[in-house]
C-alpha cells in the first residue's frame, strides 16, 4: 500500500478539526503512522452550508452508501452521529473491509458490542478514543496501559457541555439558558443539547468506560442518570458560601456482589477536592486501580481540536495497523478475549 484513504463522514465542529490538524501536522502525522493518509470523500448533509474549514469541493458529496462501499477508501472516519443508519453504515465499512474511527459515543454505547463483533469478523480495527472525554486518551489507556490492573472505579467530570455551563453559573452569575448558548456556540454541545444537560452524554460514556474497566457489558439503561437541569442560581451560591463546587459527576464501581454500580448525578464537591478546581470544558477521571493506585486523567473534554487530536490518534493507529499487517487482531473491549474468540468460531 502507498498511501491511506480516508472516507469522512461528517465535517461540522469535529470533522473540521480532523481536516485542520490533518492538514497542519501532516508532515509528522505521516512520519508517525508510516504511511501518507489522503482523504478520498467527505459525507455532508448541505453541500451548499458555509464550511469551518476550506475543503475541496470535489470531496464533498452527500451519499454515505457510495463512501463505504468505495473500493478505494480504506478507512472511514464516522464524525456525523446518529444510531441506527450510522450503525448500518458501520457494519457494511467493517463487511468491505474498511477500519472505522468514531467519536459517536451514542452509537458505542448503544451498540457497540454488535460493531465490535462485525470489525473482528472481517478483521477490521474499530477505534473509538474520541467518544469520551474529547482530547483525554482515556479509551486506550483502559483498553491497554492498565489492563493489568484490576479495576475498582472509574469516576469524574464526562461532560464538557455541563461543567462550561455550571463553571459559567458559579464564576459569572450566568444564567443557566445563556451559558448553555455559549457552549453551543463554542461547539461542545451535542446536536440535541437535551443529551448534555440531562445527563444522557455523561451516562453514555460511563457505560463506555465501566465496560472497558470492568471487562463486561454495561449498557446505558444500567446507568442512573441525573442532569444538571434543576440546579438553579440559588443551589450555586449557597454551595458556595458552604464551600463547595456543584459538578456533574459520572460514576462506576464494583460492589463487593460483584455487579456494576453507575450514576451520573450532579454533586457538592468540598473546594479542595482536586474536582473542584476542574473548571469549564474541562473533564477528569480518575482510575483506581489495585496496581496502580489512583491516575487522574484530565483535559479539554470537547471542541474542534481537542476532538480531532482524539481522533487523529485512532487514525494513526489503524493506519500503522495496516502497515504491519495487525488489523483488528487487538480488540479486547466490551468482551473477554475468549468471548470473542468463541463468538467467532
Ligand atoms: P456537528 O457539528 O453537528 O457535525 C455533524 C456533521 O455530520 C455535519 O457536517 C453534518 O452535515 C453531517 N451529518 C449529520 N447527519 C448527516 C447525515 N444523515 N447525512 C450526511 N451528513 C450528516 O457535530 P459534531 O459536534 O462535529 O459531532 C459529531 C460527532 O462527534 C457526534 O457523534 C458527537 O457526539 C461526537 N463528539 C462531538 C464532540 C464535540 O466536542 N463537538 C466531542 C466528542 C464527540 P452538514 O454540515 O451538511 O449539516
Ligand atoms: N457534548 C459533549 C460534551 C461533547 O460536552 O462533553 C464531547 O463528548
Amino acid at each position: 500500500k502507498e498511501q491511506v484513504r480516508i472516507g469522512m463522514l461528517g465535517l461540522g465542529t469535529v470533522g473540521s478539526g480532523v481536516v485542520k490538524v490533518l492538514a497542519e501536522n501532516g508532515t509528522e502525522i505521516e512520519k508517525r503512522s508510516g504511511l501518507p493518509i489522503r482523504i478520498k470523500s467527505i459525507v455532508v448533509r448541505d453541500l451548499e452550508k458555509e464550511r469551518l474549514v476550506e475543503v475541496p469541493a470535489e470531496l464533498l458529496t452527500t451519499d454515505a452508501w457510495q463512501v463505504v462501499n468505495d473500493p478505494e477508501i480504506d478507512v472511514i472516519v464516522e464524525v456525523m452521529g446518529g444510531i441506527e443508519g450510522t450503525k448500518d453504515l458501520l457494519l457494511t465499512a467493517f463487511r468491505n473491509g474498511k477500519s472505522v474511527v468514531t467519536a459517536n459515543k451514542d452509537l458505542i454505547a448503544e451498540h457497540g458490542d454488535e460493531l465490535i463483533l462485525e470489525a473482528t469478523r472481517n478483521g477490521c480495527d474499530f477505534l473509538y478514543e474520541a467518544s469520551v472525554g474529547g482530547g483525554i486518551p482515556i479509551i486506550r489507556p483502559l483498553r491497554k496501559d492498565l489492563a493489568g490492573n484490576k479495576i475498582s472505579e472509574v469516576m469524574g467530570i464526562v461532560n464538557g457541555t455541563t461543567n462550561y455551563i455550571l463553571t459559567r453559573m458559579t464564576q459569572m452569575g450566568m444564567a443557566f439558558e445563556d451559558a448553555l448558548k455559549e457552549a453551543q456556540e463554542l461547539g461542545y454541545a451535542e446536536a440535541n443539547p437535551a443529551s448534555d444537560v440531562e445527563g444522557w452524554d455523561a451516562g453514555r460514556k460511563i457505560a463506555i468506560v465501566a465496560s472497558l474497566a470492568f471487562n463486561s457489558r454495561v449498557n446505558f439503561s444500567d446507568v442512573d442518570t441525573e442532569g444538571i437541569t434543576s440546579i438553579t442560581e440559588r443551589d450555586i451560591d449557597y454551595a458556595k458560601q458552604m464551600g463547595y463546587a456543584i459538578k456533574l459527576i459520572g460514576s462506576a464501581k464494583e460492589t463487593e456482589n460483584g455487579s456494576i454500580s453507575a450514576q451520573v448525578y450532579p454533586a457538592l464537591v468540598p473546594q479542595d477536592h482536586p474536582l473542584a478546581s476542574v473548571n469549564g470544558v474541562y473533564n477528569a477521571i480518575f482510575v483506581r486501580g489495585n496496581a496502580i493506585g489512583e491516575a487522574m486523567f484530565l483535559g479539554l473534554g470537547a471542541g474542534q481540536l481537542p476532538t480531532a487530536s482524539s481522533v487523529i490518534g485512532d487514525i494513526v493507529e489503524a493506519v500503522r495497523n495496516f502497515h504491519a499487517g495487525t488489523r483488528g487482531k487487538f480488540l479486547v473491549d466490551c468482551y473477554e478475549q475468549k468471548t470473542i474468540q468463541s463468538s467467532l468460531e
